[in-house]
């Protein structure tokens, strides 16, 4: 929880902008054997922060490959994300896909433009006792948080933005080392002392 207060910090520090408040719904659709041989995936995203929640459809696709994918330490996928109207879960089952999962992700998040369109988050998985029932929801790992950093990129631009993260992911070294997937990541072993020289020093210290 320590660590999570002074990530809090840095980030405050490295961004400059005030957190936002993190509490999204997130059911994953599974399409069924009517809908073509290869099965699809997507989610969809109940924003529960916002005074009236917002619904995106969200389909993530393969990662980038090849040797130039290899070498960078980031994953280079896309994302296309629609908004939905909120009876887009029942649309969905209407043309045949089934709930696999589903979560309800909580924390804060950072939103912020340093070389490219950064958005932070830091969240813990909670799961639901019953169907939808988000007021309801308990911790899946209490103590374990998922950080994400994401930016946009297009192809003529990629290398940019890649760079761009590169270089923040190097800032929150102290506390923690991120990876793309498959790679070693988590928090560092000194992370401990950082933590508690970030907190005292108040993190007004802007990087
Ligand atoms: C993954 O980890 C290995 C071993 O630590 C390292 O050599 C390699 O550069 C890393 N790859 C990326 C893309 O970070
Ligand atoms: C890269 O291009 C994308 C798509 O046009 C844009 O959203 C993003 O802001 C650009 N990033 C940079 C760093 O130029």
């Amino acid at each position: 929880m320590q660590h999570v207060e002074a990530l809090e910090v840095l980030l405050q520090g490295l961004s400059g902008v005030p957190k936002e408040r993190v509490r999204v719904h997130e059911l994953c659709l599974k399409s069924g054997p009517n809908l073509g041989v290869v099965s699809s995936e997507v989610r969809l995203l109940c924003d529960l922060a916002q005074p009236t929640p917002s619904w995106t459809i969200r389909h993530v696709g393969g990662s980038m490959r090849g040797a130039g994918a290899e070498q960078i330490s980031i994953l280079v996928r896309t994302i296309v994300e629609s908004k939905a109207s909120n009876n887009v879960l029942r649309y969905f089952y209407t043309i045949g896909y089934k709930l696999d999962h589903e979560i309800l992700k909580v924390g804060f998040a950072f939103r912020f433009q340093r070389g490219a369109q950064f958005t932070v988050t830091v969240t813990s998985a909670n799961k639901m006792p019953k169907l939808h029932a988000t007021d309801e929801a308990v911790q899946v790992t209490p103590g374990i948080q998922l950080v994400e950093i994401t930016a946009p990129c297009a192809a003529n631009n990629y290398t940019d933005v890649v760079s761009a993260v590169t270089s923040f992911c190097e800032f929150l070294a102290p506390l923690l080392h991120l990876s793309k997937p498959g790679n070693s990541t988590g928090i560092v072993p000194t992370a401990g002392a950082a933590a508690a020289s970030l907190m005292s020093s108040g993190g007004a210290k802007t990087m």
